[in-house]
């Protein structure tokens, strides 16, 4: 799967983790940054992953800040753009089979790394259900 992944200085290293973890699944990632541990401006990346899963050009997108609260306001502001917040791999199997969710955010400083990467995972295997009633909600969020 094409997958684009961003955060700021404070998903950084959860990034690093969960690019990797991806790649080893074979999964095809490309990293918008931020590149360093340096204080940086989270609306920044949060818009170009957004816009490169809203264009089609990725087919998911991962947005990770301490809280994923900042990456999910400013991704959902984009038409198309369905961004799920999720600490537990509940939500992270039912926004895919309910919501059909198109990107995935994580707060680093919320819940552990191995945890982010099960939720991950999750989010990644889990298709969209496909049943009439979700897809008429998702219709009328359009
Ligand atoms: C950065 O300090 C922090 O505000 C950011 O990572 C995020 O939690 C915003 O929602």
């Amino acid at each position: 799967m094409k997958i684009a992944i961003g955060s700021d200085h404070g998903g950084f290293e959860y990034k690093k983790e969960i690019i990797s973890m991806l790649t080893e699944q074979g999964h095809n990632v490309k990293d918008f940054g931020t590149y360093t541990t340096d204080s940086c401006d989270y609306p920044e990346y949060a818009k170009s992953v957004a816009k490169a899963v809203a264009d089609n050009e990725y087919e998911r997108g991962i947005l990770i800040c301490g809280t994923g609260i900042g990456m999910s306001i400013v991704s959902n502001k984009f038409k198309g753009i369905r961004a799920a917040l999720c600490s537990d791999t509940f939500s992270a199997k039912a926004t895919r089979e309910h919501n059909d969710s198109n990107i995935l955010c994580l707060g680093a400083r919320v819940i552990s790394l191995d945890l982010a990467k099960e939720i991950t995972s999750t989010w990644i295997d889990t298709p969209f259900s496909n049943e009439e009633r979700h897809i008429r909600r998702i219709n009328m969020i359009e």
